[in-house]
Order: structure tokens, then sequence, then C-alpha cells
């Protein structure tokens, strides 16, 4: 209890009330009383592990983002950047306080000298980092059947690749896609209007923009469930990309153009088809997964938070570089073995594509910010994690790589229409 009261009183010194009130924390704009919030948070995430204090006297960055990781992670790193300690921990996850400009650094200079970043998770608000040192909820199990073939294979039929290569094209036009960036901002508009479109005709069609607390913005367009619309299937991946920071260019072609490429075309092939689903699908370009997960980590939090079922959570991330002899890799770490079982049968059962599996060893992309809130999530990938894809996080990660061609995101954007069809029935 000692060291919780030093931490508020640091935290009090240290600005954060005023900044809280500031409008630097969305989640503790509406009458909520700031203390009592921090308190609570402290307090529950003290039973669950046990706190340290912050050390006394560091200046409180100007724009606190709070990251939580693997203590092993950090062991590893031991970098510049952790040459302080941690605001908080438990036995597997340390949390540190950075401020925004450095996690820029933080997931690119980490990924450059150690092959990938450490798995990370950036959030707005001490009381939402404390809420990691929680054990994540077991997805439920759920039993999954195969029964819509007819309907399944007319429309792969229309799956196609120059539709995917048109808006890799298109996104991997701007300068970058970054976050905190003008042309960041600029995609996430741009795929707003693109996916408006659809809603042209279709009242059960919808698109929106979810805000976060940086300026680029996530896209949903949502597509209301017939019979069962409170049950809702999520398909997407990430629109942002990084090769550095704000100013340095990053087509990122393939991390994440070719996921969101795909995922338009999973849209586009369903609207063309006339398919009204049964079930809710939410197709969503994530902001900031680059940055820690963040756009995926405020959406999967706020549907927990409104106790929304989600059903099954699709990732596209990176799908369009072919490295490895199989076609398609599930990562089976930090995802639903059960809904990984089922896209396994969906490709056999629909394709002659081979599919193998491998762990990245950390949250490596957006599908962790489901798992974390308890719902069932997968990533199919390009490659194996040996051989992915040499140029992402660089300014050569073009369509160029690929051939300019789209050969092998189409596989899995057939392989997310059968998704969809199967599982939104
Ligand atoms: N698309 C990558 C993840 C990836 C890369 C998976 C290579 C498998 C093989 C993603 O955009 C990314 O770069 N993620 C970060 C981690 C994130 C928490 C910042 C990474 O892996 O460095
Ligand atoms: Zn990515």
């Amino acid at each position: 209890m000692r060291f919780v009261k030093s931490l508020l009183v640091s935290l009090v010194l240290s600005g954060f009330t005023a900044r809280a009130f500031a409008g630097y924390m969305p989640d503790f704009d509406s009458g909520v009383d700031v203390k009592a919030a921090i308190q609570a948070a402290i307090e529950s995430a003290a039973s669950a592990g046990g706190l340290v204090p912050d050390m006394p006297g560091r200046p409180s960055p100007e724009n606190p983002v709070w990251v939580s990781m693997e203590k092993s992670d950090v062991g590893a790193l031991d970098g510049a950047l952790f040459k302080r300690a941690p605001l908080a921990q438990n036995k597997r996850l340390a949390i540190y306080e950075f401020d925004a400009a450095e996690i820029g650094q933080l997931a690119d200079g980490m990924h450059r000298a150690f092959m990938r970043a450490p798995g990370f998770f950036a959030h707005d608000t001490l009381e939402a980092v404390l809420e990691d040192l929680k054990a994540p909820p077991a997805a439920p199990e759920r039993a999954y059947t195969l029964d819509q073939a007819g309907r399944v294979k007319e429309m792969l039929a229309r799956v196609k690749e120059e539709s995917i290569v048109s808006v890799i094209t298109s996104l991997s036009a701007y300068k970058n896609r970054y976050y905190s960036s003008v042309t960041g901002v600029d995609s996430s508009k741009w795929l707003q209007q693109l996916w408006g479109k659809f809603a042209e005709g279709r009242p059960d069609i919808s698109v929106a923009a979810f805000k976060h607390s940086f300026a680029q913005e996530s896209v949903i367009l949502t597509m209301r469930g017939t019979a069962e619309p409170e049950k809702v299937i999520v398909i997407g991946g990430h629109l942002d990309c990084v090769a550095g920071g704000g100013d340095s260019p990053a087509p990122g072609a393939d991390d994440n153009a070719s996921g969101v490429a795909v995922t338009h075309e999973v849209i586009r092939t369903l609207v063309e088809s006339g398919y009204r689903p049964a079930k809710t699908i939410k197709f969503i370009a994530f902001a900031a997964e680059e940055v820690g997960l963040r756009g995926s980590g405020d959406i999967a939090a706020s549907f927990k938070k409104a106790g929304t079922a989600v059903e099954g959570m699709l990732n596209l991330d990176m799908v369009n570089y072919k490295g490895s002899p199989l076609d398609i890799y599930f990562v089976s770490d930090n995802t639903s073995a059960a809904q990984n079982a089922f896209l396994g049968k969906l490709v056999d059962t629909y394709t002659d594509y081979k599919w193998g599996s491998f762990k990245c060893g950390y949250g490596c992309s957006d599908h962790a910010s489901w798992t974390k809130n308890g719902y069932p999530a997968s990533l199919p990938f390009e490659s194996t994690f040996t051989q992915y894809n040499p140029f992402i996080h660089k300014p050569t990660d073009t369509l160029a790589q690929s051939g300019g061609r789209a050969e092998q995101a189409l596989k899995f954007a057939r392989l997310g229409v059968a998704y969809a069809v199967e599982l939104a029935k």
C-alpha cells in the first residue's frame, strides 16, 4: 500500500491529473473521478501481481503512452530506452511510461536490431495499461461447420487479382501511412470514401471512422446481419505502415496494403454477389498497428466493454509475398487453435492450396488485441517466420517485389470469402 501511495503522489506531482483534464485521456473526459479511477486500477493491478514505484524525479513525458511488454524481451533488449524502472509489473509483464515520440523508435529500432520487435501493447491511459497485468480471458469454444459449398464456390469464382493490385497500388502511392503523419490521415480518409461506395443502395451497409487519441482513424464497414445482427464477425488488417518516422518514405505495399486490399476484395466479392449475411460482419482497417497495436487495441477493448459478441476475428497482415514453399501459414500463438483448425479445413475444402503453421513468439499483429480481449482470432500469413518479406519496414516494400502481381494475396481473399460465408451464416 505504501508504494501505491507513493506512485499516486508521483503521478499527481508529475502533472498526470492536469494532463488528464487537458484532454490527453479521452477515457477520463466524461466526468470520471480521475484520482479514484487510477486508485482502483492500481489496486486491482497490485492484487494481480504487484507494483513497483516509478523512479522519483524522472521528468514526466509531454505526451505519455503506457506500454506493456514481456519481461523476458526487456531483459534481452536492455537498450537505452529501457534504462528506467518499470512502473508496474507482474511475473510475466512489465509496464513502462514512454513519450509518444519514443514509440516509433521502440517499434522500428528494435525491429532492425533484433530481426523482430518485442511484442508490446501501447495504451493512452495508465488505467488501460494496468488491465494488461490481469490474465487474459480464454475465448469460448464454439462449433464450426462447413455446409455452404454451393454459395462459397459461386462466390470464389468472382474474386479478382486485378482489384487487389489496384488497392495496393493506391495505398502504396502515399509517401507513408504512418499513424501520426498527414499522409497517414489522408490514406484513412481515402479508404473511408472508397468503402463508402459499397453502402450506396445498401441500407444494411454503413461505413464509419473509429477515432483514436492520435491522428489516424481506423475505418469500419459494417454489413448488418439479417437474422442475428448482434453476433459479429471481424475481418481486417492494419492500414498504417512504418519505415522510420512520419517524414520517412514507407510504401508498405506488403506490410500492410496487401491485407487492406484483401479485406477490400472480400467486401467487393460479397457485395457483387448480392450476399446478405445472417450475422453482422465488420470489416476493419486498423490504424497504428506498427506502434503497439494501438488501433486494434482501442477497438477490441471497446467491443469488449460494450459486451459485443465477436464470434471470430480474421487478421490479414502481409499476404502478398511468397517467401516459402506452402501457400498459407497460420500463426499458432496468440490465436485460437479451434478457429485455426476451421480455417485449415476451409482451405482443404474449397481450394487446392497447401498450408502450414508457425509461432511468432510474441503478439506480432492485431489478432493479439482480440485474443487479449477474449475473442477467437487468427492470422493466416504469407510465409514462415524465418522467410518473411525482407523489405518490410523499408522504403523498398513495394508491389514490384511481388512482380507487380497479387497472386499470393488472391489466396487469402478466397479464404476470407469462405470464412465470411461459413461463419456469418
Ligand atoms: N506485419 C508485422 C508482423 C510480422 C512480421 C509477422 C513478420 C510475422 C513476420 C507487423 O506489422 C509488425 O511489424 N509488428 C511488430 C510488432 C508490433 C507489436 C509493433 C513487429 O513484429 O515488429
Ligand atoms: Zn504488418
